[in-house]
């Protein structure tokens, strides 16, 4: 994977970011380490978050597993507070195991963010790493509502009521169809301290996990990525992200953004034939 030279761009000298304090979960790889990296080049500074160690763009590293109660407590009491913004970007893809994903990229996803409202700054912003995956939202309403409250130790049973499993890599669709609709709920919950929360939802983009999805998804996904130039990149990905954590995006809440270099509006138009 080439590694980004931000400085080299010339809207980096616009700092959108400065001092401002954000904290980057999955900061060790592919999205999460290239938008820690275009965090500090527009001005901020990042408390990275990962369950892998890494030096690399971050002023203060905290280890965790984001897919165990106990330990995001724990973390999130270790955290400082002051904070301007959350960058949730740490997902596992659909080759891991279905309960994990669930964990990682709906249930603890949902309850870290809940805790660090109170470590938010008024006017802060939360930014959820959906997916493409999620775009089929509207289709799972029901399971989506049932797990507006799943707990940590009732995923496996709901994921066998639902049945929800790896296969087709559903576990991994539901995370993301979850998290869109999560994000579009609390569109205000915060509103009362000009804290807001949206979502991007990137198409498949280069990182170490784009191979479990072919793996996962087989001819679907080369099919997916043929109507495509190219596949994304982070550096596509993470001025997107910088920008909703910016000053700039007050008036965004509840949004998603697709990333996808045009794939959800080629859905879009063979589903409505325009
Ligand atoms: N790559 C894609 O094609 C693509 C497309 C759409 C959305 N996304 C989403 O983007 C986000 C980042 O993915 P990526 O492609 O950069 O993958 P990646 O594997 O390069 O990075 C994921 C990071 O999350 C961390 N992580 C995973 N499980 C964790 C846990 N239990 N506790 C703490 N940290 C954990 C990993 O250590 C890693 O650093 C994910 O949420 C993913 O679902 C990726």
């Amino acid at each position: 994977m080439q590694d980004t030279d931000w400085a080299s761009r010339d809207w980096t000298y616009g700092k959108i970011l400065r001092d401002k304090t954000i904290v980057v979960t999955g900061c060790s790889s592919g999205i999460g380490r290239d938008t820690a990296k275009l965090i500090k080049q527009l001005g901020g500074d990042v408390i990275g978050v990962d369950r892998n160690k890494t030096e690399d763009y971050v002023d203060e590293l905290y280890l965790a597993d984001l897919s165990d109660r106990r330990t995001i407590k724990a973390l999130v009491n270790a955290l400082p507070g002051r904070i301007d913004g959350i960058a949730n970007i740490a997902g596992l893809p659909p080759t891991a195991p279905a309960d994990l994903v669930i964990k990682v990229n709906l249930v603890g996803l949902k309850y870290f963010t809940e805790l660090m409202v109170s470590k938010l700054n008024d006017n802060g912003s939360i930014v959820n790493l959906a997916s493409l995956a999620g775009f089929g939202w509207p289709d799972a309403l029901e399971a989506i509502k049932a797990s507006e409250h799943l707990a940590f130790e009732d995923v496996e049973r709901f994921m066998h009521d639902h049945k929800i499993s790896n296969e087709g890599g559903r576990s991994y669709f539901f995370s993301k169809e979850a998290l869109v609709v999560w994000t579009k709920k609390n569109r205000w919950t915060w509103r009362d301290r000009g804290i807001r929360m949206n979502a991007v939802s990137p198409g498949p983009v280069e990182t170490p996990i784009l191979a479990d999805f072919v793996k996962t998804l087989g001819a679907r996904a080369e099919e997916d990525m043929s109507v495509n130039d190219r596949p994304g990149r982070p550096d596509d990905i993470a001025p997107v992200v910088c920008f909703l954590l910016s000053d700039m995006t007050h008036w965004f809440r509840g949004a998603n953004l697709m990333l996808d270099g045009g794939m959800s509006s080629h859905i879009y138009q063979n589903m409505h034939q325009f």
